[in-house]
C-alpha cells in the first residue's frame, strides 16, 4: 500500500490560496516588532500563540491586522516572503499564486511601494533560489469601500506588469461581491485575472454574485456553495477551481471537526478542488500539513491526493504548456511509487 504521507511529500504541487501576511510566524512577529520598535500586546512567544485561538473569521482578522503592524520596511516584506518560499521548497511546492493586502499597509501609513517591492524582490529570486515560480494577486479588503479599492488599483498602476490578478478578502458577511462590481470590471479591462473569497462564511448567494457580477476566474474557499445543488452543477460544468483550505476552515470554525471537512465530497462531486494553507502561521500548517491532516481525517486515497496535486496546476494561471511540464512530472513521480 502506498504510504500517503510519502506520496504527499514526493508530489510536485502548487499553492493557490496563501496570504503572505498570514505566513507571519510568531517568532518573526517578535523579531520584526523588536527591530522596528513596534509595540505589540505580547511579551512572550507563548502569549502570541495563546492569542491564535479563533471562534470565527472576524476573530482571526482582528489579530491578523494587528500582526501586520510589525511589517515596516521592504526588508521585512522580503524576509516574510522568502521564509514562506523556503517552507514551500521544503514541501515540494513548485509554483505559488500568493495574495497580499496592500490596504492593510497603506491604511497605516506605508507607501504602496514598500510591501510590493519587498514581496517582488523575494518572489523574483525564488526561481533561482528554490526552483519556484509565482503569480502575485493583489486583494481588496471588502470591509472597506469600493472607492478605496479603486484608489488601490490606481496605486498599483506602475506595477501592472508584475501583478497578475486581483482578489477580494477580509470580512465576508455584510460585504457581498456586488459591492465591488465596478472595480472588478476595471481590473478585467486591464487584463488581470479575477478571484474572490466566496462561500467561506457567506451564503451561496455570494458565490452567485462573485460569478455573475465579478465574473471571477477562480473561487477562494467556496465551502457553502455545497448547500445549493444548482450552484454545484454550474461550478462543475464551468470547470471552475476552488481553492480550499481545510486547516483554516477548522481554525475559523467553518467546520467543527476536520472529519466533517467537505474536501472528499467536493472531489466526489467532480469539482476541481485544490489544497491550500490560507494563513499557515495562524492555522497550524503549510501545504503538506493540510494534505496530511485532511487525508487522515476524511480518508483521502492515493488517487485523490494525485488528483489534488494535478488540480493545483490545472487550476493555476500558468499557461497550458507550463502546466503540462508539472503534470508530466507528477505522472513520473506516481509511476515510481
Ligand atoms: N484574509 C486573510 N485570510 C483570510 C480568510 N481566510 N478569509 C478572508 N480574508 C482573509
Ligand atoms: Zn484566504
Amino acid at each position: 500500500m502506498t504510504d500517503i504521507n510519502a506520496l504527499i511529500a514526493a508530489l510536485p504541487k502548487a499553492e493557490l490560496h496563501l496570504h503572505l501576511e498570514g505566513s507571519l510566524e510568531p517568532e518573526q512577529l517578535m523579531l520584526f516588532a523588536e527591530r522596528n520598535n513596534v509595540d505589540i500586546p505580547f511579551k512572550t512567544l507563548d502569549e502570541v500563540k495563546a492569542a491564535y485561538n479563533f471562534n470565527n473569521l472576524q476573530d482571526f482578522l482582528d489579530i491578523y491586522y494587528q500582526g501586520m503592524s510589525v511589517l515596516q520596511t521592504e526588508a521585512d516584506f522580503h524576509d516574510l516572503t522568502d521564509a514562506y518560499l523556503q517552507r514551500c521548497a521544503d514541501d515540494n511546492v513548485r509554483h505559488v499564486e500568493v495574495f497580499f493586502d496592500p490596504q492593510g499597509h497603506t491604511d497605516r501609513g506605508l507607501p504602496f511601494s514598500t510591501p510590493i517591492n519587498g514581496i517582488l524582490s523575494a518572489l523574483d529570486a525564488a526561481k533561482d533560489k528554490y526552483g519556484i515560480t509565482y503569480k502575485l494577486i493583489m486583494c481588496f479588503l471588502r470591509h472597506l469601500s469600493e472607492d478605496a479599492a479603486f484608489e488601490t488599483l490606481a496605486q498599483a498602476e506602475p506595477y501592472m506588469d508584475r501583478i497578475h490578478g486581483v482578489g477580494l478578502d477580509s470580512s465576508e458577511v455584510g460585504h457581498p461581491p456586488s459591492k465591488f462590481q465596478n472595480v472588478f470590471a476595471a481590473a478585467r479591462t486591464k487584463g488581470l485575472k479575477l478571484v474572490a473569497h466566496a462561500g467561506e462564511e457567506g451564503p451561496p448567494e455570494y458565490v452567485y454574485e462573485a460569478l455573475d457580477l465579478l465574473k471571477i476566474d477562480r473561487i477562494d474557499h467556496g465551502n457553502r456553495l455545497l448547500e445549493d445543488p444548482a450552484l454545484i452543477a454550474r461550478v462543475k460544468d464551468a470547470g471552475l477551481t476552488l481553492t480550499v483550505c481545510p486547516l483554516s476552515n477548522l481554525s475559523l470554525c467553518v467546520i467543527d471537526d476536520l472529519k466533517d471537512h467537505p474536501m472528499k465530497r467536493m472531489l466526489d462531486l467532480g469539482l476541481r478542488a485544490t489544497m491550500n494553507s490560507d494563513d499557515p502561521a495562524y492555522f497550524g500548517g503549510y501545504v503538506n500539513q493540510n494534505y496530511r491532516e485532511t487525508a487522515a481525517a476524511v480518508g483521502l486515497t492515493a488517487d485523490e491526493i494525485v488528483t489534488l496535486a494535478k488540480n493545483s496546476f490545472t487550476g493555476s494561471f500558468l499557461s497550458e504548456a507550463e502546466q503540462a511540464v508539472h503534470l508530466a512530472e507528477i505522472d513520473r513521480v506516481v509511476s515510481q511509487t
